[in-house]
């Protein structure tokens, strides 16, 4: 049997990326997906026919194997499997397992990664475009955050992306991010100041912070726990899904208050390298199960995160629901006269005034 590697991958569990094994048959039968509007990504006319190979493709997320990331990219696995009868595998590796975000996008640019589903905020250090979804209080709800993704907006950021390296294969979602810290009930502004907080590596999270006069430390979220739990930081946000499923009540993070600030969309994307040696077939087989597990991401997050803060409720958390989002909104609002200009304000109000 022959076995060629493709994608030399950074090391250890990383070492066989996408397989090919002679074996013979095709690819997948073509079926509409559900969920997501948009055209798919590049099925592109110059990849190679397909020649009866089977591919083996590796997924990498940073969460844990209850999170909705995991659950649609295993879904999406089954359904790949199915449909190709066997002959395109996709192993998902959880837990940062392939790399933190960050770390994970960059071996998808140079091709020694395959696949991932990931938060947009790292992403924006590949493709800055991005970086227009981090503004603070942007969206007010997910249903705007869906109009403006599955809308040409939003589908023409995932095509652009191959100016990256990357292929975006569908958006998903990681959710509205909350503060959570381990002393106090934040329910306005001046309750975070001086706070030393993790935020995510992007330059706008990091305004956002700085403008509440908070201390904030980008860093990979693999670095995170650790920081909680040394001290090193005292406080995190992210969504209430990821304080669940990462018990982050055993770091400390006795307090959660329902700041919203930032919707964090999160995409499924793909190496262009490794994607333009995939046959059609094969390519668009995986754009179609792409958007489909996008879609059935964000019903799993809709549906477990409710479950989300109750269950770190019973846990003891405080959660605290009367924050003061205008005066989070207002505080927060010299990023937009910072960033908005690299976007462009047209982009920024379209986004805004879509509802
Ligand atoms: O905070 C982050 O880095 C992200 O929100 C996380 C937890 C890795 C999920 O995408």
């Amino acid at each position: 049997m022959l076995r060629k590697k493709w994608s030399l991958l950074l090391s250890g569990i990383m070492s066989a990326s996408l397989l090919l094994t002679a074996c013979g048959g095709g690819g997948g039968q073509s079926a509409q997906p559900s969920g997501q509007t948009g055209g798919q990504p590049a099925a592109s006319s110059e990849a190679p026919k397909n020649d009866g190979q089977s591919y083996v493709l590796k997924a990498g997320h940073s969460l844990t194997e209850d999170h909705p990331y995991h659950l649609a990219l295993k879904k999406m696995a089954e359904d790949v499997d199915k449909r190709s009868n066997g002959k395109v595998k996709i192993e998902v590796y959880p837990l940062s397992q392939l790399g933190a975000e960050r770390e994970l996008t960059e071996a998808l640019t140079f091709g020694t990664a395959d696949m991932s589903i990931t938060s947009t905020a790292p992403v924006t250090n590949f493709y800055q475009k991005l970086g227009v979804l981090d503004l603070p209080f942007l969206f007010e709800s997910r249903e705007q955050a869906y109009k403006v993704l599955d809308g040409k907006v939003g589908q023409d950021m995932l095509k652009d992306m191959e100016s990256a390296n990357l292929i975006g294969l569908a958006w998903a979602e990681n959710g509205f991010r909350h503060i959570t810290n381990g002393s106090k009930d934040i329910k306005k502004p001046e309750d975070v100041a001086g706070m030393k907080i993790r935020t995510q590596e992007n330059p706008i999270h990091l305004a956002a912070f700085e403008a509440l006069g908070a201390k904030p430390t980008p860093m990979a979220w693999t670095e995170a726990l650790t920081a909680l739990q040394q001290g090193v930081v005292d406080a995190q946000e992210n969504p209430a899904i990821v304080a669940q499923t990462y018990k982050l009540y055993e770091s400390k993070q006795t307090h959660m208050a329902l700041t919203g600030h930032v919707y964090s969309a999160a995409m499924i994307l793909f190496s262009k390298p490794v994607w333009d040696k995939l046959p059609a077939d094969v390519q668009q087989l995986i754009a179609e199960e792409a958007k489909k597990a996008g879609q059935y991401e964000r019903e799993l997050m809709i549906k477990m995160e409710e479950e989300a803060i109750t269950n770190i409720k019973g846990k003891g958390v405080v959660i605290t629901e009367d924050v003061d989002k205008q005066a989070f909104r207002d505080a927060m609002k010299p990023v937009y006269d910072k960033f908005s200009g690299q976007f462009g304000k047209e982009l920024v109000d379209e986004i805004m005034n879509t509802k």
